[in-house]
């Protein structure tokens, strides 16, 4: 007959192909740990409510690290008949232990048991993330630090803007990864609610205990709606959208990356251990890290948009469909952490080359602003400064000459208001410095900066060692 747990009311066995497609194992294997935990806090508030004997409950704790040893030393075998994790151990246990396995079931259904899973399972990987997000803000903070004085062209549509000091540049993905951390600290709070107890949908006629298995597992709330604990997926959906906007923040650092290391631009130039070559073109020193980065973040984007769809029409509560939402989940996972890891060693790998960001600065008009603010100071008004500012520009590109070049009798000649001190006051060192409004691009500013990001991350590493220190523990 059937070995499946469900076998019961079934003449027949599942059609072969059947089985292949509606099988989990393959991929809710990697929540073993997190299933054998959640078994041991139910086997133990079985026990605390008297619906499981003192024996019992040793029998099924001794029978499930004996499966834990197994699986880590990767000896158990999984079936593929055997659907999910969940039943997989299930079965092996009472294989092994006989009648006490049997009953660790009670008063249980694989609908909330998932769900406990998966939750742990997301709080566990948000804290490693929120780790990666730390380490590579921290490469972001050493090599700002390091280039505290770069002076490079900001863009506005891809042309040369405003000069801006190079950490300015870097330390505004900084504030991005900063958001993405206080994100993600969300996602671990709304994940962070335990929904065993539940049953199938409707709760169940014996006298369990919720809170010792929030207690023991470490849940900050409990469900209070047994149809919305099987049904919820909002957490994943959160993780999803934070993780897509995340590996957006990352994708645009990494078209920013793939253009500075491109001859034209040569900015910045990426380790050799961080690269690839051509296969027929020697020349070749490909940003493969960066481009595969961008590329990847099309593929958490994807996963979310999946899973909204998935979700979308279902009636409440359980539905097979919501099986489907783990792949999606663990490539999230996985990408998120991978890329993050890669991209801080990426970073602390990646030489600024100071020079000729200067020269494009210098060789260019970025400091038109600048010319303009000047004589602003000197009592022109804005507009008609832009307008004076703008013909020194044409005059020089008629001559090829830049602004630093113009003489002073031509400025003169564009407004009266010009004197010798306009060359210092366009020097783009000057340019830099003087934008000193909260939050610009100034040195003092930029120092601001890289201090409160030192005070910030030191919080966020209390924040991580805390929620570190709530994940189960076998
Ligand atoms: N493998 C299933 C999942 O991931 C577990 C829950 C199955 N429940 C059920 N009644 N078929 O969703």
């Amino acid at each position: 007959m059937s070995e499946k747990l469900w076998g019961g009311r079934f003449s027949k066995t599942t059609d072969e192909m059947i089985n292949e497609f509606q099988a989990s194992i393959s991929f809710d294997r990697r929540m073993y740990r997190e299933d054998i935990a959640g078994s041991l806090a139910h086997a133990e508030m079985l026990t605390q409510a008297g619906i499981l004997s003192q024996e019992d409950c040793a029998a099924i704790e001794k029978g499930l690290r004996d499966i834990l040893a197994q699986i880590e030393r990767g000896t158990f075998t999984f079936s593929l008949a055997l659907e999910d994790i969940h039943m997989n151990i299930e079965k092996r246990l009472t294989d092994a232990v006989g009648d006490p396995g049997s009953r660790l079931h009670t008063a249980r259904s694989r609908n909330d048991q998932v769900a406990l899973d998966t939750h742990m399972y997301v709080r566990h990987a948000v804290v490693e993330i929120l780790d990666h997000i730390r380490e590579l803000q921290h490469a972001i903070v050493t090599s700002a630090d390091a280039n505290k004085d770069v002076i490079m062209p900001g863009y506005t549509h891809l042309q040369r803007a405003q000069p801006i000091l190079f950490a300015h540049h870097l330390m505004a993905y900084f504030a991005m990864l900063a958001r993405d951390f206080e994100r993600f600290q969300g996602v671990y709070a709304r994940a962070d609610i335990m929904p065993l107890g539940a049953g199938a949908l409707a709760g169940t006629t014996l006298p369990i205990d919720r809170s010792f298995v929030a207690k023991r597992l470490n849940f900050e709330r409990i469900y209070t709606n047994s149809m919305d604990a099987v049904s919820d997926r909002d957490y994943i959906l959160e993780f999803l959208s934070t993780a897509s906007i995340l590996m957006v923040h990352l994708s645009r650092l990494s078209e920013e990356i793939i253009l500075w290391c491109s001859r034209e631009f040569s900015f910045v130039e990426l380790d050799d251990a961080h690269c690839t070559g051509s296969s027929m073109m020697p020349q070749k020193k490909n940003p493969d890290v960066s481009e595969l980065v961008r590329g990847k973040s099309g593929r958490v984007v994807g996963h979310l948009m999946a899973m909204l769809t998935a979700v979308k029409g279902l009636p409440l509560a359980y539905n097979k469909d919501l099986q489907e939402d783990k792949e999606g989940l663990f490539d999230a996972i996985d990408t998120v952490k991978f890329s993050l890891a890669v991209y801080a060693q990426l970073i602390r790998g990646m030489k600024v080359r100071a020079e000729v960001m200067r020269h494009a600065v210098e060789a260019d008009f970025s400091n038109a602003t600048d010319l303009a603010d000047y004589l602003v100071r000197k009592g022109m008004p804005f507009r008609q400064a832009h307008a004076v500012s703008g013909k020194a520009v044409a005059q020089c590109i008629e001559r090829d000459i830049y602004l630093a070049d113009l003489p002073l009798a031509d400025y003169r000649q564009l407004s009266p208001l010009f004197a010798e001190d306009v060359y210092e006051a366009i020097r783009p060192e000057t340019c830099v410095a003087c934008r000193n409004s909260y939050g610009g691009t100034s040195y003092e500013q930029a120092a601001h900066q890289l201090h409160a990001a030192q005070a910030l991350m030191a919080e966020e590493k209390r924040i991580v060692s805390a929620l570190a220190e709530k994940q189960i523990i076998l």
